[in-house]
């Protein structure tokens, strides 16, 4: 008997690698994608599974418990939740929607599982909710210290999926990835904006002084690492996704200009700081690791696919960038 999952933000950049994956590489399950095709959900990122007649699809809200009692039916095996506002510089403008798919729309999701008794739910988290750290690495049982509207919101969430498990059995598993790369992502976040940008010949905006680290993780290794967790995770844990991969933004910033064959003083401009921006993440992923999971994209070759990904797929991001896009560029970089 084949499986069914539920899994909502499907349409999105990571949630996308999922599916793409589990159609593509496991015959043995059914995927149903339910996404509200927000601003970065978008029907292109699955185009290559969209025919398969193991995956279907259900427009509708993580935050409408009725609309998602109806996809879920007479019963799916597991909800795996991508579903989220996940853009730290959009939740510093307007931080509402965050708060509704990342609190309440989480809190929905719990509840529906709870009721038609779903095996297992996992929430995909982010390594933002251990605040930045100087040195070290952030481990799962640390505190958490989200300092964005974005990083709380996500923090809520995992909460609220960990308090399900203690109080109603609901079996949830959480998973905090790093930052994550790779082809089909928003070009609101620095690898795809700056690559895109240089394409077209515009500048790149470095916040501040490009000091900041992040730990980069290309997406397939993501999305692996969601699958495993999801089939091996033991119920009611958190485990971090992390690639390893620890460069500040200036490193990647000149790599990708390499990559382009680009000149650094031609190309970057600093502009003002993001508020209250984390100077550093890094997670121990030991625990996922523990079970059998670890990252496999080199990280010169996944940036470097990455970016000739983007080059080769201006189809894709042009329409993006020429869209409701532009309005939010102006807001946001326009007076920087
Ligand atoms: O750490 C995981 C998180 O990674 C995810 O939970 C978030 O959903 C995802 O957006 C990402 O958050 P970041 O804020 O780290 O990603 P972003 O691509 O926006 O920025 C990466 C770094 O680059 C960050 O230090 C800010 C900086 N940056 C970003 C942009 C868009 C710039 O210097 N200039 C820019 O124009």
């Amino acid at each position: 008997m084949r499986k069914r999952w539920l899994v909502a933000g499907g349409l999105g950049f990571i949630g996308s690698a999922f599916v793409r994956m589990v159609i593509q590489t496991r015959p043995d399950i059914d995927v149903v994608v339910y996404d509200i095709m927000s601003y970065a959900g978008n029907p292109a990122n699955v185009a290559v599974v969209a025919d398969n007649p193991r995956y279907s699809f259900v427009r509708g809200d993580i935050a409408d418990e009725k609309g998602l009692d109806d996809a879920v039916g007479s019963g799916v095996d597991a909800i795996v939740n991508f579903a989220a506002e996940t853009h730290v510089d959009r939740s510093i403008h307007d931080s509402a929607a965050f708060l509704r798919t990342g609190v309440m729309g989480v809190h929905a999701l719990l509840e529906v599982t709870r009721r038609h008794r779903v095996p297992r739910f996992l929430q995909v988290s982010t390594d933002e909710v251990y605040g930045d750290i100087d040195n070290g690495h952030s481990f799962e049982a640390d505190p958490l210290r989200p300092r964005s509207p974005y990083a709380t919101a996500k923090a809520a969430g995992d909460l609220l999926a960990l308090a399900f498990f203690t109080t109603f059995d609901v079996p949830a598993i959480v998973t905090r990835g790093s930052n994550t790369y790779g082809p089909y992502q928003y070009p609101e976040k620095l690898v795809p904006l700056f690559v895109t940008n240089l394409v077209e010949g515009q500048t790149v905006p470095i916040y501040g002084d490009g000091l900041q680290v992040r730990d980069w993780l290309h997406v397939d290794d993501h999305a692996r690492g969601v699958l495993h967790v999801l089939e091996n995770g033991e119920l009611g844990n958190v485990y971090n996704i992390g690639g390893g991969n620890g460069r500040t933004n200036i490193e990647m910033t000149e790599a990708i200009i390499r990559l382009l064959g680009k000149d650094w003083d031609t190309c970057v401009r600093h502009v003002r700081d993001r508020e209250g921006h984390d100077r550093r993440y890094a997670v121990d992923t030991s625990k996922a690791r523990s079970l059998g999971w670890a990252p496999q994209v080199d990280f010169i070759e996944g940036l470097a696919q990455t970016v000739s990904w983007y080059c080769e797929n201006e189809a894709w991001w042009r329409p993006i960038k020429s869209g409701d896009f532009r309005a939010y560029y102006e807001r946001q970089y326009a007076t920087r």
